[in-house]
């Protein structure tokens, strides 16, 4: 499906991330993987590797823009060109209510969650143009579609500015060959969701249930929506948020 195609993951070093650069190289992707944790995104690589595939690591944050540049420089440089990219780096914030929250949490959670997401757009399709074209998936969520209500506005604010900015940018690229959606997951099993259930503030049963389904999502279901969307069979969809989420948006 994804067959020589070069793309770029962005916090590949765990959760959707890690999954997702499996999925894709399965699909005969040639993966440039980044992350904050250049550990964890090496051990990433080495399993793509492993499992035959085609990886090249480095270390990049999102929400630096010189990080971005040589992250998408790396990419044309390993494969000669960039025909993808799943800008899904991302950090949580902290659980409090609009009157305690503080500016700490929300620049970091802006930081990364949007602006970082805006850097790396920026740069990918600034170096999709001249070559005719891609598809960019921006990592969303559930919270990029509904409030959620549950002490994280910061991060709600923060993934429908991605919605947003996915929307707008598929509008301008629409007839340049640029495809770009976002994905909008419900819970999923990473690293992200053992911190969440380790601050006590809800617990497995109750994050199961904001789900119709009663589940949380293993990373794998959102890399199987990640990669169609990325391929040309996606070919006539952009400007899309899709909710890979259980049925939690249709409620
Ligand atoms: P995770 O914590 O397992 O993985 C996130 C990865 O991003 C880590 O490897 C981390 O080192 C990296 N990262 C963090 N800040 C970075 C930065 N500034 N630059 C580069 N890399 C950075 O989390 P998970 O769950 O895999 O999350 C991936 C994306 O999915 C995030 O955008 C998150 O908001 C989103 N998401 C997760 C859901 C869940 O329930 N786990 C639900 C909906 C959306």
């Amino acid at each position: 499906m994804l067959e020589g195609k070069s793309v770029i993951v962005t916090g590949a070093g765990s959760g959707i991330g890690r999954s997702t650069a499996l999925v894709l190289a399965g699909y005969g992707a040639r993966l440039l993987l980044a992350d904050i944790d250049h550990g964890t995104c090496r051990e990433t690589a080495d399993l793509v590797t492993a499992a035959g595939g085609t990886a090249t690591a480095v270390k990049a944050d999102v929400s630096l823009a010189d990080d971005v540049e040589a992250m998408v420089e790396a990419a044309v440089s390993a494969y000669g060109r960039l025909d993808g990219a799943f800008n899904n780096a991302g950090v949580d914030g902290a659980f409090e209510s609009v009157a305690d929250s503080t500016q700490e949490n929300w620049d970091r959670v802006m930081s990364v969650n949007l602006e970082g997401v805006w850097l790396c757009l920026r740069a990918e399709v600034r170096r999709m143009l001249p070559t005719g074209g891609g598809s960019i998936v921006n990592t969303s969520s559930t919270g990029g579609l509904v409030g959620m209500g549950i002490g994280l506005s910061a991060y709600v604010a923060a993934k429908h500015g991605v919605v947003g900015l996915t929307r707008a940018a598929a509008l301008e690229y629409a007839t340049q060959g640029i495809r770009i959606n976002a994905v909008c997951p419900g819970t999923v099993r990473t690293g992200m969701y053992e911190q969440v259930v380790a601050t006590g503030v809800v617990t497995e049963e109750q994050i199961a249930a904001m789900q119709p389904i009663n589940r949380p999502a293993q990373p794998e279901e959102i890399s199987e929506s990640v990669a169609w969307l990325l391929s040309d069979r996606a070919s006539f969809v952009t400007g899309q948020a899709w909710a890979v989420d259980g049925g939690l948006v249709a409620q």
